[in-house]
């Protein structure tokens, strides 16, 4: 039998690290799994810094460096991929910098939205974080000329998605005040620029209406991980189901508690210092 690239290459067999600063990042994940079954994911939440949304970049960028270096020392990660935007949208140019395994980054999908829209008015919601970022600032003007965007940072939210309680009020108070602009305007796409919006969708369909479109970047970016790996030749070449683990540097039990209700199954957490 002729050897296959993938089952030479030994880097296959090395989990895929996948950060977030909470629950957020398992919006990404969830179809990292779907996409990439055979995969080994190593997720971490850094629950200890949350909301990363209200950080500065040299803040966030001391974060993602030890992130990267645990998943590094423990993990041996072949590769890692950011489920944040807004760790993404400060820190993806130094962190491709400092290492050298690929990295993808999340951003949110304001190209698919320039492309889709008919009323020529789109809106983003996102952390202050990555609204007020020169990479978000980027990504509107490079793809978004002559057309209205309209750019609302959501104080907060993020923290509200980390209880798990989806029937707290306060989340449906947070969206009528974040939203209210786009519901009295033409904007026929609204991208969720954010991991933890994701989770949101329903409540934030009731208020906005069928009218406007949601767009998040999840199935983009399971997509494109599972063409870099092939490309690389760094695809697991096992046919069982990989393996997911799962560490917060926050509170186990509560993280673990959350996580199973976001992603609809049992999920066990490990707890550690970093
Ligand atoms: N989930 C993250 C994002 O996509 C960050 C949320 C936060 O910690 O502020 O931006």
């Amino acid at each position: 039998m002729p050897a296959n690239k993938n089952t030479k290459n030994k880097k296959g067999s090395k989990s895929i690290g996948v950060f977030d600063s909470g629950v957020g990042g398992l919006s990404i994940l969830k179809e990292l799994q779907k996409t990439l079954p055979n995969e080994n994911f190593v997720f971490l939440a850094d629950q200890k810094y949350v909301p990363y949304g209200e950080k500065s970049k040299k803040e966030l960028i001391k974060l993602v460096y030890r992130i990267t270096d645990y998943f590094i020392e423990h993990h041996n990660i072949k590769m890692m991929v950011v489920a944040c935007n807004t760790a993404t949208c400060g820190t993806i140019n130094e962190l491709r910098e400092k290492y050298s395994f690929p990295i993808i980054g999340t951003v949110p999908a304001i190209k698919v939205a320039a492309e889709k829209t008919r009323s020529g008015t789109i809106a983003v919601i996102s952390t202050p974080s990555t609204s007020q970022s020169e990479a978000l600032k980027d990504l509107i003007r490079d793809n978004c000329e002559n057309l209205e965007v309209l750019n609302i940072d959501c104080k907060n939210l993020e923290n509200a998605v980390e209880t798990g309680n989806f029937d707290n009020p306060n989340i449906d108070n947070l969206l009528l005040k974040y939203l209210e602009k786009i519901k009295n305007s033409d904007a026929d796409y609204l991208v969720l620029g954010c991991t933890h919006y994701p989770f949101l969708k329903k409540s934030i369909r009731k208020i906005v209406g069928s009218r406007v479109k949601l767009l998040d970047s999840g199935k983009a970016i399971s997509r494109h991980t599972s063409s870099l790996l092939k490309n690389k030749f760094m695809k697991n070449a096992q046919k069982k189901l990989g393996k997911n683990k799962y560490f917060t540097t926050g509170d186990s039990k509560e993280f673990s508690k959350v996580a199973s209700i976001l992603l609809n199954k049992k999920i066990k957490t490990k707890g550690v210092k970093i």
